[in-house]
């Protein structure tokens, strides 16, 4: 197994997960860490032996075979650019850019340099979803006609809570859609095998201002600051999100994507309703995976090397009544990525370049429906 070097950009709340998980891997050595702020503290409390504070200087002087970018997402494009035009692979963060320009710029780039590219959209890796994708494609609910869900959060219900996603030109045209909801539909695309073909939106914004900080603010920070800190701010970007979907082999669906629901930290809900079963993922329960029979008891099944499909197995690290959660999905994405770049001819599950620019056009015709208040198809 090759030993491969890399250094993270960007380490606050993703950063760090990346950096710990990396390490489960056991043939990735982050050698190096680059962030703006605080990249000494944040090198000497994770044990990393070599910070920067600007990216490109790390990308000169380390030689590394990977990056991980994992900072706003109006950076990932500069970044990703940079770091392909000196021969390193590129694992980003979703979403993977801010515009369609710029993702297929990024497409091209990493096809003309022959480098792989990685997004990271990590829900693909728990094993229950693996298993549904296979049992999707062995025919075991038959053909699917709806796909519904959410991608519900709570961390910006009030308008004190502030993040760079909130400001368009930092997150992109889309909060919560790109944010969160392109988890969602990549979840969905994934486990059905099928497309979205076209959408049609309506966002609201629960506060037109909100109150920014003065100082740095990371992603679920809990610090309290003071009234006298605060400047109003405009918000450009949707709290909510409706959407309709119309699917690739003719199935409809619909999602609610929200960071203000109150109560739901990360709640992710996947339905597939088939001809002959139905079947739901829960990610508050992301072990399990109930499949609907209309003429049977419904099943409730637990992740297990003997529940799953034959092709998940590999996406098992413990034993059966082990939960595998959120950091091991990261883990499986990467373990994912990196063998696809040790194996650039051997097939892969994780997401790369094409399916971010196919998430960027979501995200962008998304937008326009919502504005147009109308069906709007996807190329
Ligand atoms: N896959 C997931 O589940 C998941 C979860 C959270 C965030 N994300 C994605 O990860 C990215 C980062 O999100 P976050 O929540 O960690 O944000 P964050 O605000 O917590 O951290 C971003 C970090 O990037 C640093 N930074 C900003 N500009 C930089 C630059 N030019 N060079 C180096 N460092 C820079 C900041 O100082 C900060 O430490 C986003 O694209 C986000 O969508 C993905």
């Amino acid at each position: 197994m090759k030993h491969f070097k890399t250094g993270i950009i960007g380490t606050g709340f993703i950063g760090q997960v990346h950096i710990e998980t990396l390490r489960r891997l056991g043939n990735v050595e982050v050698t190096a860490l680059a962030d703006t702020f605080n990249a000494k503290e944040t090198a000497e409390k994770l044990n990393v032996p070599h910070y920067f504070s600007d990216y490109k200087e790390m990308i000169d002087i380390m030689k590394l075979d990977t990056v991980h970018i994992c900072t706003p997402n109006n950076t990932h494009f500069e970044i990703a650019m940079y770091a392909m035009d000196h021969n390193v692979h590129v694992i980003c963060e979703k979403p993977m850019c801010i515009t369609i320009d710029e993702a297929s710029k990024l497409t091209a780039k990493a096809k003309e340099k022959n480098l792989i590219g990685g997004i990271n959209f990590h829900n693909r890796f728990y094993p229950m979803n693996n298993h549904l994708k296979n049992i999707i494609k062995d025919g075991e609910l038959g053909e699917i006609f709806s796909i519904t869900g959410n991608y519900t959060q709570d961390w910006l219900l009030y308008d004190t809570d502030y993040s760079w996603r909130l400001n368009s030109s930092e997150s992109g045209n889309t909060r919560a859609v790109a944010d969160i909801g392109s988890h969602w539909m990549d979840l969905a695309e994934y486990v059905t095998g099928q497309k979205i073909i076209a959408v049609n939106a309506d966002f609201s914004t629960i506060h037109a201002t909100r109150k920014k900080p003065k100082g740095i603010v990371l992603a679920y920070s809990e610090k309290n600051t003071d009234e006298n800190d605060y400047e109003d701010v405009k918000i450009n970007t949707e709290d909510n999100a409706n959407i309709l979907f119309k699917f690739s082999n003719g199935a409809k669906g619909s999602a609610f994507f929200s960071q203000v629901i109150a109560g739901k930290s990360v709640d992710i809900n996947l339905q597939i309703g088939g001809y002959k079963k139905s079947a739901e993922w829960h990610s508050m329960s992301c072990n399990n995976l109930i499949i609907g029979k209309r003429d049977a008891c419904s099943e409730f099944v637990e992740k297990g090397l003997g529940t799953v499909h034959s092709s998940t197995k590999p996406l098992i690290a413990y034993p059966f009544g082990h939960a595998e959660g959120f950091p091991d999905a990261f883990k499986q994405s990467f373990r994912d990525i990196y063998h696809h770049i040790e194996y650039p001819d051997s097939s892969h599950e994780h997401a790369d370049f094409d399916d971010g620019l196919h998430e960027m056009i979501l995200c962008q015709k998304i937008f326009e429906s919502n504005q147009k208040q109308g069906w709007v198809d996807v190329p």
